[in-house]
């Protein structure tokens, strides 16, 4: 089969594209014929050693798919050969073909085409879960999301919006601001050139946000949480700026704020009611006409400008191989 491979920690243009052996499952797997495969930030921060979970050269990058079951491990009784599936990996799916622990797999949401489902599940599950299950997001609420343009920010607006939110949408360009006010963002702030915490403290009529989902850190965490009222909440999600900030605790004693944190890679062993809860309401919402934003998508050999228009900010939503292309 063909596979990506990295060889080597770095940039994303030491990437290649070369023919593998394919894999086999194991006791409790299942191999999985992939149709198409979601680029995520992390991919990138695996692919320079910068991950906080290290995979061991040579290793093939990729962690998240869609695609159909091809085979079944010894001790396995499905999914049957042929269902459509979607699943999460540490590394392997960037392949024609992955090998993946059956537990892991998941339903394609009805009406989701491959390109699409393999976008879903990492940053829409990580959006919800940020917003409902940890920042417990009200309708009518003000929510703040960093990143807007990005595929788990994108991810936010939209499912913010969806669930009556008032969303201030930041990221660093005005084009990008109106890729966020079309999933549904009421207002936008250029972060870059604008003074993020005056801009939200205006645009939610003096008080500041109720909620703030922040997959980016560094510069823009400590303004954002300034930008917040009394009581307000700052969901930690990532560090898409590379800085992991370092907020002062006063803030958030002089506010009553909450900071809280959340993790889509644990998330099913310690909160399953609140994944299943989850997967009502996404399921729910793609019935509805829900669907993740893919600005690009690449052939297999498209992996190494993929994954680098993704480390140096040039993406909006998400990017996609198509494995079933040439
Ligand atoms: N906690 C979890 O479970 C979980 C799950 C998925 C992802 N994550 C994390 O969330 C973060 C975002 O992931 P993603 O897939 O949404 O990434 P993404 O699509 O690349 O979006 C990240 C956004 O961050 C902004 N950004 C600001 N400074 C940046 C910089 N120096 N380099 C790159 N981007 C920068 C960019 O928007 P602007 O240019 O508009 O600022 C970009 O759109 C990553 O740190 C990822 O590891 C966490």
């Amino acid at each position: 089969m063909r596979a990506a491979r990295c060889t080597e920690y770095g940039p994303p243009k030491g990437l290649t594209v070369t023919e593998t052996d394919d894999p086999r499952p194991g006791p409790g797997e299942v191999l999985v014929q992939v149709h198409a495969a979601a680029v995520n930030f992390p991919d990138v921060l695996i692919v320079a050693d910068r991950y906080q979970v290290p995979a061991a050269l040579p290793f093939t990058p990729g962690s998240e798919f869609a695609g159909v079951v091809a085979g079944l491990g010894p001790g396995v009784s499905g999914p049957p050969v042929g269902s459509p599936v979607a699943g999460a990996v540490l590394t392997g799916a960037f392949a024609e073909q992955v090998v993946v622990p059956a537990a892991s797999l998941r339903q394609v949401p009805d009406g989701l085409d491959m390109i699409h489902a393999a976008a879903f599940h990492v940053t829409y599950a990580t959006a919800y879960h940020s917003l409902v299950t940890v920042g417990r997001a009200a309708a009518g609420e003000w929510a703040v999301v960093l990143g807007a343009a990005g595929g788990v920010g994108s991810a936010a607006v939209d499912i913010a919006a969806r669930l009556g939110l008032r969303v201030v949408a930041a990221a660093s360009a005005e084009e990008r601001l109106a890729v966020a006010r079309g999933l549904g963002a009421e207002a936008g702030v250029d972060y870059v050139r604008e003074n993020l915490k005056l801009r939200v403290r205006e645009l939610t009529g003096g008080e500041g946000a109720h909620l703030v989902i922040d997959p980016v850190g560094g510069r823009y965490a400590e303004a954002a949480l300034r930008g917040l009222r009394r009581g307000g909440r700052f969901v930690t999600v990532g560090y898409a700026d590379g800085e992991i900030p370092r907020i002062p605790l006063n803030l958030v004693l002089l506010k009553d704020l909450v900071v809280r944190g959340f993790e889509i890679r644990t998330v099913r062993r310690y909160a399953p009611d609140a994944v299943a809860e989850a997967d009502r309401v996404l399921a729910r919402l793609v019935r509805e006409g829900m669907r993740p934003l893919v600005s690009r998508v690449h052939p297999l050999a498209g992996v190494a400008a993929a994954l680098t228009d993704v480390a140096e900010r040039r993406t909006t939503g998400k990017v996609v191989l198509d494995l079933t292309a040439r």
